[in-house]
């Protein structure tokens, strides 16, 4: 579903049934380069997507709040009490941002609120973070604050953390909250600095490519992976990753073990490849940005294996088209499923797309569901009568 803003915007207000009193939207992201760092101190240049869930919420005179999301089942949360995991599962995420506001020491007053979201779920586009980001943002027009970005994108972590169960990076929460219009989210997390970087080459097109098939991140295979980079750190005797050299990663190689040596080698040169893709991208080089881009979808593959035969169907038929149009291709987000991204030149951009369509489907008999994207504005409440 490709909507925009507003038809969104009109599509909550029908649901709510009401005037709304505010209204609140974040955007899914998609992560050019970077995957699988943001929990080892590393570099990830994200953008956040023209595709967002958005909120209409009414004062609703009780102390809970009611929520209603197509296709979920409604949800009421008392505000009074301390907030626990429960049902229904996807209104954890409301919870935990609630929760986050409460340990800040604020009373939240009881609203209805009615959720649309044009965020492809399990496509690794992140719309758990777009939907806890505009929780945040929803509750800050509520209560008439403004909290900072950073602390805004620190709420909703936690919240994935604790009431989702995914020990997460900073990204996803991050490129939602700062996203803006022809920019990447370039972030330092090591200091969880951010950068906004000019992505606005009109003859420049990303495509993503929701492969439709979905593996949860908590089914434990990302925490695995999260551990696994703990432990090399801890074997290489190091603080942060960031200090760690390919060369000490393969004098440990045996010491480390299989698979953790592996996975060492992965952040080590992910590091690498983001920080040289940044100079890339300024430097306007964009046939080596992509090969960049192909280098770490064989390095998710086969040392972090965090891809799935999907993915590596899909980033196989967009690396075929080199030449043709692309540029690079790679999956994205936390993997085990969900969407490729490939970079393309605007004037192939339709053809690719209908190659990558028509020959995914031929080699899995998956319909996938194909779209392009620029980088849009992050997570952000509506004046009354926008
Ligand atoms: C998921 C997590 C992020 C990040 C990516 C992989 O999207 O939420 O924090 O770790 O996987 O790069």
């Amino acid at each position: 579903m490709r909507s925009s803003l507003a038809t969104l915007a009109a599509t909550a207000t029908a649901a709510l049934g009401r005037q709304p009193d505010w209204i609140a939207a974040a955007p899914g992201r998609v992560n050019l380069i970077g995957e699988h760092i943001d929990y080892c101190d590393g570099f990830v240049m994200p953008f956040a997507i023209d595709r967002y869930v958005v909120m209409a919420a009414a004062k609703n005179g009780t102390s809970m709040s009611r929520w209603s999301s197509e296709g979920q089942p409604d949800a009421c949360i008392p505000h009074d009490e301390t907030q626990k995991i429960g049902e229904p599962a996807w209104a954890n995420y409301l919870r935990g941002v609630i929760e986050g506001f409460r340990s800040l020491g604020h009373d939240i007053p009881g609203i209805d609120v009615a959720v649309v979201s044009s965020v492809p779920r399990g496509a690794g586009l992140s719309s758990s973070a777009a939907l806890e980001c505009a929780v945040a943002t929803l509750l800050e027009s509520v209560l008439g604050i403004e909290l900072s970005k950073r602390d805004k994108a620190l709420i909703c972590q936690k919240a994935e953390h604790e009431f989702a169960g995914v020990p997460c990076g900073i990204m996803d929460q991050f490129a939602s909250t700062f996203g803006e219009a022809d920019r990447l989210v370039m972030i330092d997390c090591r200091n969880q600095e951010v950068q906004l970087v000019p992505f606005e080459n009109p003859d420049l097109t990303v495509i993503i490519a929701n492969t439709r098939v979905h593996h949860q991140l908590s089914d434990g295979a990302y925490a695995e992976r999260r551990r696994h980079t703990e432990q090399a750190l801890a074997c290489l005797a190091q603080s942060s990753w960031r200090e760690v050299t390919l060369d000490q990663v393969m004098e440990k190689w045996q010491q480390l073990g299989e698979p953790v040596n592996r996975r060492a080698r992965h952040v080590v040169t992910e590091i690498e490849r983001t920080q040289r893709a940044a100079e890339l991208l300024a430097a306007r080089e964009y046939e080596a940005f992509g090969a960049l881009m192909d280098a770490s979808h064989a390095s998710l593959r086969d040392d972090f294996e965090v891809s799935c035969a999907e993915l590596d169907v899909m980033v196989d038929i967009a690396q075929s088209l080199r030449g043709r149009g692309v540029l690079g291709a790679r999956m994205t987000g936390g993997g085990f499923g969900g969407s490729t991204v490939t970079l393309c030149e605007t004037a192939k951009a339709e053809e690719v797309m209908a190659i990558l369509r028509e020959r995914y489907q031929a080699a899995t008999g998956i319909e996938p569901e194909i779209f392009s994207s620029r980088p849009s504005r992050g997570a952000h409440a509506f004046a009354k009568g926008d």
